[in-house]
């Protein structure tokens, strides 16, 4: 019995070290060497989104940030430093991007448990999926083994991540760069049902394009976001202006009625090819939270470090 579990052991020891070298993520990569793993980010998790429900939203953001340059590494999260220049003040990561101390809670949590074990780019994979299923969305089984980049690049944040001035086709380039189909972007981008966004990013939206629901624009969005560039830039509104803590497909909706708040937003249902998509999902929720998990699984799976490629960082903010 005892022999028996010895080789059950190191076949699984085995099996573990193949699907790394092969550059491969697994679900129970973690669950010899760290298996409080799950209720250890969950936990921390779910006190953050507790003190403040956008906080979930924030979590979900930084896994796209992240997995959209140089892949899912943790490059997001490393800090500038006078020798280093990292990606957090990048165009759409500057005065935007938060989560970070949650990040470093987990990550201290984690070290706690299982030290030297778990990778930064990991947690931010588990992170976004407890604040999906914390703020009422679906839940899936999130692929581990990811391991930590030494390096980041603030030309790729610029460059790969899709501004809110984008068009339909230039959304589409973006994800298919990324080996993400037209079908998978406009599932992700139902992640906009929760979470906020700043005037500077919805402005022209609001002032300028036709294709917004009047009243819309001028009592919600205009009262809090002034015409002039440079005044109220960093005023918030809802992405999702009927639930905007709550992962629902609501966002899908908003956009049938015109209740888009970002330009690209509205690009998605705006008489293209992408319209049936998001009729489908504004009238079932199930076919959203289907496509919508599965295309998660996708970029959580773009370009990982794996084997002896990259490190696990004891600290997320900085390279060993
Ligand atoms: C389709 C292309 C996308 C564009 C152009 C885009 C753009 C934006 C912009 C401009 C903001 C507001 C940032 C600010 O004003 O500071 C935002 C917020 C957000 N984005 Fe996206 N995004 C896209 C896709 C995604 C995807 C794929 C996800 C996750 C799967 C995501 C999750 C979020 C969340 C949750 C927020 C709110 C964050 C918070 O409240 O802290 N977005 N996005
Ligand atoms: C980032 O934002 C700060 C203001 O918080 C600003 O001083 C700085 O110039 C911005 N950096 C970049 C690269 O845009
Ligand atoms: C969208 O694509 C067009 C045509 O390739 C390009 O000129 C434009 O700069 C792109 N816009 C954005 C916001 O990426
Ligand atoms: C609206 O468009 C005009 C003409 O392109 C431009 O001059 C103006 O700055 C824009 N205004 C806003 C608030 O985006």
């Amino acid at each position: 019995m005892a022999s028996l579990t010895r080789t059950f052991a190191t076949l699984a020891l085995c099996c573990l070290l193949l699907g790394s070298t092969n550059g491969q993520l697994s679900t129970n990569y973690y669950s010899y060497s760290c298996p409080n793993l799950f209720t250890t980010v969950k936990d921390v998790v779910a006190s953050a989104i507790a003190k403040e429900a956008r906080m979930g939203a924030s979590l979900l953001r930084l896994f796209f940030h992240d997995c959209f340059v140089n892949g899912c590494d943790g490059s997001i999260l490393l800090d500038d430093t006078p020798t280093f220049t990292g990606e957090k003040t990048a165009k759409p990561n500057n005065n935007s991007v938060r989560g970070f101390e949650v990040v470093d809670q987990i990550k201290s949590a984690v070290e706690k448990a299982c030290p030297g074990v778990v990778s930064c780019a990991d947690i931010l994979a588990i992170a976004a999926r407890d604040s999906v299923v914390i703020l009422k969305g679906p839940t899936w089984d999130v692929k581990l083994g990811r391991r930590d980049s030494k390096t980041a690049s603030l030309q790729n944040a610029n460059n790969d991540i899709p501004p809110p001035t984008s068009s339909l086709s230039n959304l589409t380039s973006k994800y298919a760069a990324k080996g993400l189909s037209a079908k998978d972007m406009v599932a992700l981008s139902g992640a906009h049902t929760i979470g906020q966004a700043r005037c500077t990013n919805f402005r022209d939206h609001i002032y300028n394009d036709t294709n917004i629901e009047a009243s819309f624009a001028r009592s919600s969005l205009q009262s809090v976001c002034p015409k002039l560039t440079g005044s109220g830039d960093n005023n918030l509104a809802p992405l999702d202006t009927h639930t905007p803590t709550t992962f629902d497909n609501y966002y899908f909706k908003n956009l049938i009625s015109k209740r888009g708040l970002l330009h690209s937003d509205q690009e998605l249902f705006n008489g293209g090819s992408t319209d049936s998509q998001v009729k489908s999902y504004s009238s079932s929720s199930t076919a959203f939270f289907a496509d919508f998990t599965s295309a998660m699984i996708k970029m959580g799976d773009i370009s990982p470090l794996t084997g002896s490629n990259g490190e696990i960082r004891k600290n997320c903010r900085k390279i060993n």
